[in-house]
């Protein structure tokens, strides 16, 4: 049977260039892996996100897809590949990071964690063992386990003990999940949380405990929450230097293209981020060039291609003054186009710092594009 995870190259630091393999397709790493939470990746098509972005692997959220459609509709759909006709690996979150961001109002306990709807108010519980049965009905081929995950800044008694929380969730996660199977004849696979807040020696255990744990793919979580960036590489890197080597890293939650690159050059090979979508709504392109706000004057009589650099076809087709007057003038298609472009971007960038894991300069690279990617245009 083919491994999970074959690393192709390290480079000369901790980057490395690999490849998962899911019964889904094969994901190369490192990747970014856009968010579709609702069983949507907000104004993208599918038949786009796999033929323009290339896409290889998208996110879906328990805590949502809990809510609506509910779990009756996505098993008689057989599960989300099929309910969002998407037939690439897909990745979903447990629902404790949206218990703790969304919910309007929530209680924690050993048991789990009870909270309010957002969309009407209703009360519902989350357990360790209700996130992995939701997981499996949402059938994702990674599935992750249910957390807690601290606001910044926290008290370093309360992110203990809260850490301590999830290593027992965990344990809980794990053992439901070895007693109840997939549900739709394909592997799902489990990768828990490191968490312990901006604390060193509580993000060392949370790491060993998860390391110890065995899983086939791990996860850090509770960064990218408003702490200094320099605290999120702090960490990182303590981190991936526990977390078994042969196994994926997946940084949950991150971030700018810059925060990107270096979390690749730390040893992450998976990421996640709301931000290129929400972002593009908001009229904000990532480039190869710096950043742009696509509501500004400067590119009203700008025919020029949206972004000579992109590689998706929203780039060639449309030009800036087009879609800076689709942004003035509240036009949906605006989103769109932003959407496509910020993803395809996120895409390339992930795929050509592979290219210099492999020809071994990644370093060097990154540190030459860091600043680029920062400037405002
Ligand atoms: N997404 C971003 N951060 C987190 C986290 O700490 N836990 C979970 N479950 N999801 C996240």
């Amino acid at each position: 049977m083919q491994k999970f995870f074959n690393i192709e190259k390290t480079s000369e630091g901790k980057a490395r260039a690999g490849e998962l393999t899911t019964d889904h397709g094969k994901i190369q790493t490192p990747i970014f892996m856009p968010v579709g939470t609702v069983a949507s990746v907000k104004t993208v098509h599918q038949r786009e996100l796999k033929e323009d972005i290339k896409a290889q692997i998208i996110l879906g959220n328990t805590y949502h897809l809990y809510l609506r459609p509910g779990m009756e509709t996505m098993q008689e759909a057989g599960g989300l590949h099929k309910f969002m006709n998407w037939d690439l690996p897909i990745l979903t979150d447990s629902g404790g990071f949206q218990v703790f961001s969304l919910a309007s109002s929530r209680k924690m306990s050993e048991e789990g964690a009870r909270f309010k709807s957002h969309i009407d108010g209703s009360y519902h519980m989350f357990s360790p063992e209700k996130s992995m049965e939701i997981q499996r009905q949402i059938g994702a081929d990674i599935f992750m386990a249910f957390d807690e995950c601290v606001a910044y800044p926290c008290e370093y008694n309360q992110a203990k003990t809260s850490m301590e929380l999830t290593h027992r969730w965990l344990k809980r996660c794990i053992e439901w999940t070895e007693n109840n199977p997939e549900l739709y004849g394909y592997k799902q696979r489990l990768f828990p949380i490191v968490q312990g807040s901006t604390f060193s020696d509580l993000r060392k255990i949370s790491a060993e405990v998860i390391a110890e744990a065995g899983a086939e793919g791990n996860a850090i979580g509770g960064l990218s929450v408003g702490e200094p960036e320099e605290e999120m590489y702090r960490i990182t890197d303590e981190v991936t230097d526990i977390l078994p080597k042969e196994k994926p890293r997946y940084l949950m939650g991150v971030g700018t293209p810059w925060n990107i690159l270096e979390s690749i050059g730390l040893g992450i090979d998976m990421m996640d981020c709301v931000m290129p979508t929400r972002n593009a709504r908001n009229a904000m392109l990532f480039t190869w060039k710096g950043v742009m706000n696509m509501k500004n004057e400067k590119w009203k009589k700008d025919f020029s291609p949206l972004d000579e650099f992109g590689t998706s076809y929203v780039d060639r087709e449309y030009s800036k003054a087009y879609v800076r007057h689709l942004f003035v003038s509240k036009e949906y298609l605006a989103k769109q186009i932003a959407s496509v472009h910020n993803l395809a971007f996120y895409l390339d960038l992930v795929k050509v710092a592979r290219e210099h894991i492999l020809a071994g300069d990644f370093y060097e690279w990154k540190n030459s594009v860091v600043p680029v990617l920062r400037q405002r245009l």
